[in-house]
């Protein structure tokens, strides 16, 4: 469905800019489905799953501007089945009409909102409504959070093998960390390819708590697909320090980062993920914990269509 491989290339001018460690880019906003990100990786798996048991109808759940819906519908509808998209927040008024939610309206996806307060809530009512849809004779696939599970997180199991067959050689792998699928996949990609890198992720507080034990639990979960042992070294750090106020609220050194980014290397990046992770990034090499020898690899995971509802902020 995507276009692999992404571009990887080395940030000079950032690199440059801050005065550190080495840093390079993946562009997995360029992964070619829709507006890209890296769900496009995870659904490759996700909905090879969906074509496999015959189902019509994809439904998934997310916040109001979430990035994975969006791709998700792009997905079905490439697919041939119909997205139904299960959102956790009425949006305001003036956001109907912009970031992804435009773009699903394009589509023409089924965007239902609840209210729910949190994940779990979320998904109950998304299988309830995959029920009703089961009982009127449709052939429902349900996609958790974030397409955060094992066969989701293989696609970065296999964007690790990616990324060596491009010749990188890393020392860390920098990502937004929101339902963990992505970090389970880069941590258990790296052991299973035998790589050198330690996987970080920067919180972004898409789930309130336990996000560790999450991604240790898709770890082992995409490990026992595969057959691979499972080893108690988990090869993943996360931070909390970068989230701010909260998911979805931008923070000051993320629009920051965001400026710089677009200003130094016209790459943009979204106000709720890759702008955290990039401004962790950036403290982190700033302040020497990720040393001035070290070679970087930021994963750029997507989201800038968010951007647009997010005006105000610029
Ligand atoms: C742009 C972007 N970056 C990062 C993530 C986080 O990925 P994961 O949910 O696999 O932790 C998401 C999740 O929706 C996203 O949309």
């Amino acid at each position: 469905m995507g276009c692999f491989p992404t571009p990887l290339h080395r940030l000079e001018r950032l690199t440059k800019e801050l005065g550190g460690a080495e840093i390079w880019i993946k562009r997995d906003d360029l992964s070619g489905l829709g507006f890209g990100g890296n769900k496009i990786r995870k659904l490759e798996f996700l909905m090879a799953d969906a074509v496999s048991r015959g189902c019509d109808t994809v439904l998934t759940v997310g916040g109001a501007q979430s990035n994975h819906a969006c791709q998700t519908a792009a997905a079905a509808r490439l697919l041939g089945m119909k997205p139904v998209l299960v959102l956790g927040r009425p949006p305001r008024e003036d956001e109907l009409s912009t970031g992804n939610l435009l773009l699903e309206k394009i589509m023409g996806a089924d965007v239902r909102f609840v209210d729910a307060r949190s994940p779990d809530e979320l998904q109950r009512n998304m299988e309830e409504i995959a029920e009703d849809l089961e009982s009127s004779g449709g052939k429902p696939y349900t996609i958790p959070l974030g397409g955060s599970n094992g066969p989701g997180a293989l696609g970065y199991v296999y964007a690790v093998e990616e990324i060596i067959k491009q010749g990188g050689d890393f020392d860390y792998i920098f990502s937004a960390c929101g339902s963990g699928g992505t970090l389970a996949g880069l941590a258990l990609g790296s052991r299973v390819f035998g790589t050198g890198f330690k996987a970080v992720g920067v919180n972004v507080a898409a789930i309130k708590t336990g996000l560790p034990e999450r991604v240790s639990s898709i770890m082992r979960e995409a490990a026992a697909i595969l057959g691979h042992e499972s080893s108690e070294e988990e090869g993943f750090v996360i931070y909390d320090d970068y989230i701010g106020e909260g998911y979805g609220i931008p923070t000051e050194e993320g629009l920051e980062a965001i400026r710089l980014l677009s200003r130094v290397e016209g790459v943009f990046l979204d106000p709720v993920y890759t702008s955290k992770a990039m401004s962790g990034l950036i403290d982190l090499v700033k302040k020497g914990a990720v040393p001035e020898s070290s070679k970087v690899l930021f994963l750029h995971t997507g989201g800038s269509a968010a951007l647009f509802a997010y005006a105000d902020c610029f």
